[in-house]
This record gives structure tokens, C-alpha cells and sequence, in this order.
């Protein structure tokens, strides 16, 4: 009897436990929630397996120059992420398999790179996109570049950069979408929906990783890493805004900054890593330290040891180390201490897992491989890579009509380093971009000035040294020309990451170039190639027409000659302030009113700086009518609509934007002079005139956020500014 009631029991208790197997969740099932999938796995997995899914590893040398050091270690199947740097994607299918097939549980490799203005195809940097103030073709750009990363074994890019930027002594101005919170959470936006799609786990699209979370480019005096004092207020204000829109956006990852906020760097940040990002923002993916930013923790004098940095970066809400190896070498001690709650490496775990699970790596861990001839370079990239570039292209001056070149110009004398180049005007990060790609501005010229224009080129000087030997060549092109084209800027890696300098004037070399060529008294036309504002307040004296080309990319030629021929009319607008000098940074367009507006300004300059935010120039007129508003007077929860109707009043189509900014003369808080609140940009056809409407909703547009997060609207007068229009409205209870 006995023997039988013990059958029984051992029965009933293996149909039981048979019950809650057939029930259980199985990650592998592609059809289950993934939130169940993700609980089944870490269920299963040791700590080690855990750590190690929140290690990135790298192979071979970075592109770039700051980040050589670590050589591939030994790929085990079980690591959680690499840094690509391979263009081969039967290479990376490879090691995918590995993880899938070799490792105890088969978790994919998430595989990232840095295609910061593209991956082959290199469009114009960053900055410069913002300049063409449009939305779609910086999404295009973006879906073109996550295409040809994702068929090159990608499936997470390090882009976008979203740290408004206001010291153009920075190098890394040149990779972000420059002084403006609005303008950078627009773009933020632009750029996550064109890496990442509709749907992550679609082929062709990646991650997108918002950096560099937070406040990094407020490094102080504009030299790179180093510490940047923000107090509260600037960071909600300021610096917030375009990460939260990318959030907002859906953007799957964030990867915290190397700087220093304020005595708590941003890699050891809980309170914006974890209170904000992930509490008040409900982010859900994860955040990658930036390379070596947990190591740098000991540098900047807040963990003792590597060991503490581990402690810090993680408890702060880190949840990959970028290539460092310091999570797999401290957290297995310091879990076993409990100084880290495994409950804490679960919740990391599960963020990595879930990203991964949302791209469709468990089903699909594969990339396809298709020739490079289908995979690159295709033309209709290379047309949004020209257009791009085209619409970022600033006409910054043009006295008497210089540009665009006329007919009666027969010969154009085309001067200066950048004229021949094709490494230097792709920027810094070009990605897999190859100089043999990049159709250069001398063949372009070639091309748009065939029959219609002899070219006579020459050299003149390098970027920099002393050497001007090459002087004489120049003035005798100049000498037989009707008019000269002068191609000056900087090299690649004069901006871009630790890419500070200490003046934003170009080298003394160029600017003496241009003063001897203006002795031929010839019409002159400067062409700047830079990754930053340039200092231009010799050379904007010496020249009838000044266009900022920006580092276009690879289909510089065509923007550029497009640009110059009319072929383009220009229609990008400044998204960064260009000063007088250098010693007038910082100086943007939203700064607050000083005590005494009148008085306090340098000295030795104009207080004005030399060309404003919003400043472009265009080969036609446009006339703006006044704006109109539905209401003056309007209650806080009803919407106000401002028009302005803008007429193409010249012979040549053009695009124009409308900045449309806001002005609260007074608050509980001071608020800045004005702030851009919407941007527009139409196709408008010469003789016809478009409406542009900008619709007023007072909690987003004329509210001011404090240094807690929180919103405020008050009532009270508000001015709505176009150009020089500034009309008042209130707002009533
Ligand atoms: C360091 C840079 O700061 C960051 O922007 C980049 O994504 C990583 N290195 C990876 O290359």
C-alpha cells in the first residue's frame, strides 16, 4: 500500500513538473512575448554568461587613431558584443555562428560600428546636414548608411551625436547638428527613424545609439575629454531636450560621455543614467560606456582602482563596457561581495537581451551577402549624397551677384589644397569611405565647366606650414582668368574627436594665398572646406563671394560644381553661429540678455558676430509677407497658428526654411533672447509663393523647463519671430 500512495505522489509530481515545462516560456520561440523570452533565457544563464553578454570586444585597429590599443582577443561564442571594424559580412556570419552554435544557449553577437555620416557613401558631416534644415534627406541619409552597414554585418551604429555644441574650438562641433537644442532634437529624430525603420527587426536597419550622453561638448575651453561644468538648469535646458526626442523616437541605445559633469562624470552618472534616462524617460534599451570611459573614472579622480570605476559605471546604470574588459574582470568579485545585486545584473542583462531580441537576432542572426557592386555606392545614394551636400552648402556672401558663375566669365583660375583632395573633404569618421570613392572638386568642376569654361588650376599652398612657393603658379592662373575660385579648409582630423585647436582661423599660409591673389584686383570666390565655424574676419574683407562647403563627402564634385554653376541653388542656413574671432566664444544665437545690453561687449570687435545662426544666402529673393496670427490673445490650452506666405520673387527656383522662433520677455526664470520653436523648408518655383505655418502649442512651444525636469507655462506676452518680424501675443488663464 505504501509503495502504491509513493507511485502515486512521485506521479502526480512529474505531471506537475511536465505541466510547467510544456508551459514554460522557450526564448528560442520566436512567437512567444519577447519580455517572456527574455525571462527564460536569464533564467538559464550563469553569471558569467551574464557578464559577459555586457562586454564589448574589438578586433584589429580602429579607423580611429584615438581608440588603437586593444587587439582582438580570442572571440569566445559567448561575448555580448563586437566592434566591427570588418567590411566582409561572411566574416561576421562567421563569428555569428560561433555564438549561435557553440555557445551553451546560442545568444547572437550584437555587431556595431561607428557609420557616423555614412558607411561607404559618405555624406557631408553632420554639422553640414544640419544646414540644409532638412528632415528627410538626413533620414534618407541615415536609412542609406544602416543599408550598407547592415549588408557589411552591422546591426548598431554609434550615431547619432546629439551634444549641442557652442565652442567651435571643439573638434567634435563637426559631428553634431550644432548650437541649437530644437534643431539637434529634430535631427535626433530624422536620424533614429532612418536607422532604425519602422520595425528593428527588418533587414537593412540598425541601431541607433544617441551619444554622448551628457553634456560633453561643454568640455571646457573647447579641449576635448576634459571637464565641463553644467549646472542643472543648462542641462535640462540645454542638453536634454535633443536626448530626450531621441528617446521618444525610439532610439535603442545611448552611450554615456567621458566628460566630467560638474564633479560627477557622465560615466558615473545615476542620476542621468538611471533617474532620468531610464525612471523618468522609460527607456528601455541600454547604455554603452564610450571607449575606456569606466577605465577614465580612475583618471578623473573618482574611483581609486578600476575595480571602484566597475562599481561606479555599473551601479550608475551602464549597462556594456565598451572594449575595456573591466565589467568580465571586477563584477563576478564585486557581485560575490555583494557590492552589485545580481537583481541589478539581471535588469542590465535583460536591457542587452531585449535590444537584441527587438532586432531579431535570435531568428535571424545572419546578414545577407550580395556583391559589393549592389551593397555600395549605388546611384541613387550617390544622388542623396549630392543633394544632401548641395542643400548643406552655406552662401555665406555675395557681393554683386558673384556667384553663381555667369557666362561671361570664360576662364575661372580654381586655387588651393582642397581643389585636388579626396581624403580630408570626407571628414572626420568617413566610416569605410575611400578616397577613390570621393569624386573630388576638380573632376566636378571639370564635368559642370566642360565647353562652357576653361579651368586653370594650381595648387597655391598646402593646408599649413610656411612654404609659398607655390604663390607664383597661382597668380599666373589668376592672371589668365576672369575670375578665381579659391578652395581653402581644414584637414580631416583638425575637428572630430580630440580634434580641439586653439584658434578656428584658418592657417596664415591660406589667408596670405588669398591676399595675393586679391592684388589681381579679379573677382574672388572663397570655397571653405571645415568641420567647424571658421574664424573669417580677414577673409570675408578679401572676398566678393564666400560659400562653407563643409567636408561634403563622397560626392563632393558634384555638390560643389552644382553649387558654383547654379546647377544647386544654394539653401542652406548656418545651424552654427560663425564669430568675429576666436576670443568671442561662446556666442550663439539664443544667449539670455546681459544686465546692461548696450554695454559689456569687446572692445576690439563688433558685438555682433560675423554671421548669425539661421544666416544663408540665395541665388534668388524671397519676399516675405507679414505674419499673421489666428489669435492675440490665447488661453492656455488652445492652439495658435502663425503664417507667413514667402514669394520667390527671382528667376531661379529655390528651397527656403522658415525659422520660426519664440521670445518670453519675461519669466519667473530668465529665458533666452529667442528660441527656435519649428522649422519649415519648401520647394517654392521662381514667381510663386508658398505658406508656411507654424502651429503654436503652449505647453511645448512657449513653456521653460526648470532644473528638474518639470515644465512650466506661465501666462503673460510671448513674441512669435521671423527674420526681423516679432509679433505679440499672449497667453490668458
Ligand atoms: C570614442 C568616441 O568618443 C565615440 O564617439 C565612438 O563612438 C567610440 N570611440 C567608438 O569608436
Amino acid at each position: 500500500m505504501k509503495k502504491v500512495i509513493l507511485g502515486l505522489i512521485a506521479l502526480t509530481l512529474f505531471a506537475c513538473v511536465d505541466s510547467v515545462e510544456t508551459h514554460r516560456t522557450n526564448y528560442k520561440d520566436k512567437n512567444a512575448p519577447i519580455e517572456d523570452r527574455i525571462e527564460d533565457l536569464i533564467s538559464q544563464m550563469t553569471l558569467d554568461e551574464k557578464i559577459k553578454q555586457m562586454n564589448q570586444w574589438t578586433y584589429g585597429k580602429n579607423a580611429n587613431p584615438n581608440n588603437i590599443g586593444d587587439e582582438m582577443r580570442k572571440v569566445s561564442p559567448e561575448i555580448g558584443s563586437l566592434l566591427y571594424r570588418s567590411t566582409n559580412p561572411e566574416y561576421r556570419n562567421q563569428i555569428q555562428k560561433k555564438a549561435m552554435e557553440d555557445s551553451r544557449l546560442g545568444i547572437p553577437i550584437i555587431f556595431g560600428f561607428d557609420a557616423i555620416h555614412g558607411y561607404r557613401t559618405v555624406f557631408p558631416i553632420p554639422l553640414g546636414q544640419a544646414c540644409s534644415w532638412n528632415r528627410n534627406l538626413v533620414k534618407e541619409s541615415c536609412r542609406i548608411s544602416a543599408k550598407e552597414s547592415w549588408l557589411s554585418g552591422l546591426d548598431w551604429t554609434f550615431s547619432p551625436m546629439l551634444d549641442v555644441a557652442r565652442d567651435a574650438r571643439w573638434g567634435r562641433v563637426s559631428e553634431g547638428y550644432g548650437e541649437d537644442s530644437y534643431a539637434n532634437a529634430q535631427f535626433a529624430i530624422a536620424a533614429v527613424q532612418g536607422y532604425q525603420g519602422n520595425d528593428l527587426a527588418d533587414k537593412y536597419t540598425i541601431a541607433a545609439c544617441l551619444k554622448h550622453y551628457i553634456g560633453y561638448s561643454l568640455s571646457e575651453g573647447g579641449r576635448d575629454y576634459h571637464y565641463s561644468d553644467i549646472s542643472r538648469q543648462t542641462l535640462w535646458e540645454t542638453f536634454m531636450p535633443p536626448f530626450e526626442a531621441g528617446i521618444e523616437a525610439g532610439a535603442a541605445t545611448v552611450m554615456s560621455g567621458f566628460n566630467d559633469i560638474s564633479g560627477t562624470p557622465a560615466s558615473a552618472n545615476h542620476y542621468t543614467l538611471t533617474e532620468v534616462l531610464k525612471e523618468k524617460w522609460g527607456h528601455d534599451g541600454f547604455v554603452v560606456s564610450d571607449w575606456g570611459s569606466v577605465r577614465n573614472l580612475v583618471e578623473q579622480g573618482v574611483a581609486k582602482d578600476l575595480k571602484v570605476a566597475t562599481e561606479k559605471a555599473f551601479m550608475a546604470g551602464i549597462e556594456m563596457d565598451m572594449v575595456d574588459n573591466t565589467y568580465v574582470d571586477y563584477l563576478p568579485e564585486l557581485v560575490e561581495e555583494g557590492k552589485v545585486p545580481m537583481a541589478s545584473i539581471d535588469e542590465a542583462v535583460r536591457r542587452i537581451l531585449r535590444v537584441k531580441m527587438k532586432l531579431g537576432l535570435f531568428e535571424n542572426p545572419y546578414v545577407d551577402v550580395v556583391p559589393e557592386n549592389e551593397r555600395y555606392l549605388l546611384p541613387e545614394y550617390l544622388e542623396t549624397a549630392e543633394n544632401l551636400a548641395a542643400e548643406s552648402m552655406v552662401l555665406l556672401k555675395n557681393e554683386n551677384e558673384t556667384l553663381p558663375i555667369n557666362s561671361n566669365y570664360k576662364s575661372l583660375a580654381i586655387i588651393g589644397p582642397m581643389v585636388k583632395d579626396s581624403i580630408h573633404i570626407m571628414g572626420f569618421w568617413e566610416g569605410k569611405g575611400r578616397p577613390e570613392d570621393v569624386e573630388t572638386i576638380y573632376e566636378g568642376l571639370r564635368k559642370e565647366f566642360n565647353g562652357k569654361a576653361t579651368l586653370n588650376y594650381a595648387l597655391g599652398c598646402d593646408f599649413d606650414g610656411d612654404d609659398k612657393s607655390g604663390f607664383k603658379e597661382a597668380l599666373n592662373a589668376a592672371n589668365s582668368s576672369d575670375a578665381i575660385i579659391v578652395f581653402l579648409g581644414e584637414k580631416r582630423n583638425w575637428s572630430g574627436e580630440n580634434g580641439s585647436r586653439s584658434t578656428i582661423a584658418l592657417p596664415k599660409i591660406q589667408e596670405d594665398l588669398v591676399a595675393e591673389l586679391q592684388k589681381t584686383g579679379k573677382p574672388i570666390i572663397l570655397m571653405l572646406s571645415s568641420g567647424r565655424p571658421l574664424e573669417l574676419i580677414r577673409l570675408n574683407e578679401m572676398a566678393d563671394a564666400i560659400v562653407e562647403i563643409w567636408q561634403p563627402g563622397t560626392a563632393a564634385g558634384s555638390s560643389v560644381a552644382g553649387i558654383l554653376s547654379g546647377r544647386h541653388n544654394p539653401s542652406g542656413k548656418l545651424s552654427i553661429t560663425f564669430p568675429q574671432t576666436t576670443g568671442q566664444i561662446p556666442i550663439y544665437y539664443n544667449m539670455r540678455e546681459s544686465a546692461r545690453p548696450k554695454l559689456g561687449h569687446y572692445q576690439d570687435i563688433p558685438r555682433d558676430p560675423l554671421y548669425w545662426f539661421g544666416h544663408g544666402l540665395s541665388y534668388t529673393n524671397y519676399d516675405y509677407s507679414d505674419v499673421t496670427l489666428s489669435q492675440t490673445k490665447i488661453k492656455r490650452d488652445k492652439k495658435l497658428i502663425a503664417e507667413i506666405e514667402v514669394t520667390n520673387s527671382g528667376n531661379v527656383d529655390g528651397k527656403e526654411t522658415v525659422l520660426w522662433f519664440i521670445k518670453d520677455p519675461f519669466a519667473t526664470i530668465s529665458r533666452p533672447m529667442k528660441e527656435l520653436q519649428f522649422f519649415d523648408k519648401k520647394l517654392i518655383k521662381s514667381g510663386e509663393t508658398e505658406t508656411y505655418r507654424f502651429e503654436i502649442d503652449p505647453m511645448r512651444d512657449l513653456s521653460y523647463v526648470d532644473s528638474y525636469g518639470e515644465k512650466h507655462l506661465e501666462s503673460g506676452d510671448y513674441y512669435v519671430i521671423v527674420n526681423d518680424q516679432q509679433i505679440k501675443f499672449e497667453i490668458i488663464d
